[in-house]
């Protein structure tokens, strides 16, 4: 029996360009995907998956089982769910050429689902780990987020960028652009998240942007000032000092430039008034900066605070759910106990 856990993420800057080659800096947060493998010999997979939201529900699956099970929750978020776990079963047979081996499965995460967090990619992530090692292989953290990123590109239907998978596999601050891929310095920053209970349709959302870019050719200039935007924090970032603390000066300038991806994603029609409503009370709360992250729609906003007053205004905003603070982490997919 194997245990590997993998980091959520929030986007500091550029979700959304990056489909268009612009580059975006995701960063791993404390908020952990646990999956635990167990071979078993008659190559069945049986998922248990005690708590895949916030709100905490049980559900098992049986990939053999004819009828699905009787769900509480929204049945395509946990259907999705399931569908990345046999991804990462999928790849973990292929990594250790064992293609007939069953798993028990257990997947315990801390990640609100489809919310802009990346719950996806560290389930993913961390379900490839725990498979390889429980038949004695052990991956390289690049080949992790490699075979994490085409077991999300099979369930997404070819739409998923290496963002995610890369920020889980690797943890930290994260810079992506095209096929380059790299992790980059960053002092640790004070992420806040506010949830709406909601979550978005990435797909539906980046085919909006897309129709919207064919429809008003200057909607092209908005995505290439995000990516103008990445390109200064990312030097901002580089003038910090990754082991001192954030000062406050670096907080407020990577704040101003989150204010402003967030305008820009506004403007590109993928916030929503749940979204808008946490960004302006984080604002009003005296927060560095706050944008939504993710695919946006619904889900979550996150802003720099290192103080108390976000959390609590976010608590008393109308439509925000849960609101909570998040570490950068540090290190990406690892072993437990
Ligand atoms: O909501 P998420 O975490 O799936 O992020 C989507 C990010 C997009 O840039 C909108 C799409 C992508 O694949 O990069």
């Amino acid at each position: 029996m194997t245990t590997c856990s993998a980091p959520g993420k929030v986007y500091l800057f550029g979700e959304h360009a990056v489909v268009y080659g612009e580059p975006a800096v995701p960063c791993a947060i404390e908020r952990r995907a646990r999956v635990t493998a167990e071979p078993r010999e008659d190559g069945r997979v049986r998922v248990e998956a005690p708590d895949l939201s916030l709100d905490g529900f049980t559900v098992t699956w049986d990939d053999s089982a004819d009828e699905r099970p009787d769900l509480d929750v929204p049945t395509p978020l946990v259907e999705a769910g399931m569908g990345y776990v046999n991804e990462a079963v999928a790849q973990a047979r292929d990594a250790a050429d064992a293609p007939e081996v069953g798993f028990d499965i257990t997947v315990e995460s801390t990640i609100p689902l489809g919310a802009g967090l990346g719950s996806s990619a560290a389930v993913t992530v961390a379900g490839i780990d725990a498979g390889t090692r429980s038949l004695g292989v052990e991956l390289s953290t690049e080949e992790i987020a490699d075979r994490a990123y085409r077991a999300e590109y099979e369930v997404q239907d070819g739409q998923a960028s290496r963002a995610d998978t890369f920020c889980s596999a690797m943890g930290g601050a994260v810079r992506v652009e095209g096929e380059d891929r790299r992790t980059i310095d960053a002092p640790p920053l004070p992420f806040v998240i506010g949830y709406d209970g909601g979550a978005g349709d990435t797909g539906e959302l980046v085919a909006g942007v897309r129709a919207l870019r064919e429809e008003y050719g200057f909607a092209a200039d908005t995505i290439g000032a995000i990516g103008d935007v990445v390109r200064r924090g990312t030097e901002v970032l580089r003038g910090s000092e990754p082991n001192g603390g954030a000062d406050e000066e670096l907080l407020a300038e990577l704040g101003r430039l989150m204010d402003f991806d967030h305008g820009l994603l506004a403007a590109l029609g993928v916030s929503s008034r749940s979204l808008d409503a946490m960004v302006w009370a984080a604002r009003d709360a005296d927060a560095y900066g706050a944008k939504l992250t993710g695919a946006g729609g619904g889900g979550c906003i996150v802003a720099l605070d290192d103080t108390e007053a976000t959390e609590t205004a976010l608590d008393y905003t109308p439509g925000c759910e849960t609101a909570f603070r998040a570490e950068l982490a540090t290190e990406g997919v690892r072993v437990e106990g």
